[in-house]
């Protein structure tokens, strides 16, 4: 597979965490360690209330500004949400939909996350698809038909053109703020098997150009190992982006393979 098309993305999600001072000083860090001839992307994820002050302290830089979520409506009676246009004002050019966190916690469906698919792609906003399986799931052996279900779900409806932008993320619900990373082998099999499922709805043309990221206790010090699989094209990252000089190494990543 000539994976060398498909440009790599390192993703920094800031959950909840920094006020806009600090999210600003730390994304102003970042912009400042950054190789100037950087090819690949790099997407900063801060809170809503964070998005502006990010905004300014990026002006100048290559560096993309994401949400954490969307809203599926664009506006109207819907308190506590955050539509699509609203996060294009703000600066964004891309959302993060449909991650476990939301999920478990906020109950997202499959069904509320094609919502969300639609109405980014709709706006124009990247999307960043969050799949992933339980520890539960994985140890009874159903990590492919979570999978499956996810990525049937999420795109229902949808058509190969509409998806084309969308980045799909592989977060192993386990592996999230655990310190329990994916082997680089786990991973690249998991990548393996999203690709087939999106060769399966979308063809093959689709299923090699589909960047999938990993995310789970990416650090600084393994970061080399997952971004040599082949089918590993870059990094949804948690803890490790809110340390300037960490997340720097992450997004500086040195392949121990080839890719
Ligand atoms: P950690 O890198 O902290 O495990 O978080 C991963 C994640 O959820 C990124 O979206």
């Amino acid at each position: 597979m000539a994976s060398t098309k498909r440009i790599p993305m390192i993703a920094g999600n800031w959950k909840m965490h920094l006020t806009s001072r600090e999210a600003a000083d730390l994304a102003a860090a970042i912009k400042k360690g950054l190789d100037p001839d950087l090819k690949h992307e790099v997407l900063l994820a801060p809170g809503f209330t964070c998005l502006h002050a990010v905004k300014a302290a990026l002006a100048g830089s290559k560096v993309f500004l994401s949400s954490q979520d969307v809203a599926w409506e664009e506006k109207g009676a819907f308190t506590g949400a955050v539509s699509p246009s609203q996060l294009i004002d703000a600066g964004c050019t891309a959302a993060i939909i449909g991650h476990s966190e939301r999920r478990k916690i906020f109950l997202e469906t499959d069904e509320i996350i094609n919502k969300k698919l639609k109405a980014a792609i709709k706006a124009g906003l990247v999307p960043v698809l969050c799949i992933g399986e339980t520890l539960e799931e994985r140890e009874s052996q159903k990590t492919y038909r979570v999978l499956e279900t996810q990525l049937v779900g999420a795109f229902a409806g949808i058509s190969a053109a509409e998806a084309a932008k969308t980045v799909i993320a592989y977060e192993p619900v386990w592996a999230i703020g655990t310190g329990k990373t994916a082997t680089p082998d786990q991973a690249q099999d998991a990548h393996v098997f999203v690709r087939k499922q999106m060769e399966r709805i979308y063809g093959k043309d689709y299923a090699e150009a589909v960047r999938i990221l990993y995310g789970g206790s990416v650090k600084a010090d393994n970061v080399d190992e997952l971004m040599s699989q082949p089918d590993i094209d870059g990094a949804l990252v948690g803890g490790e982006s809110l340390k300037a000089d960490k997340f720097l190494r992450v997004i500086h990543f040195q392949p121990v393979l080839s890719r």
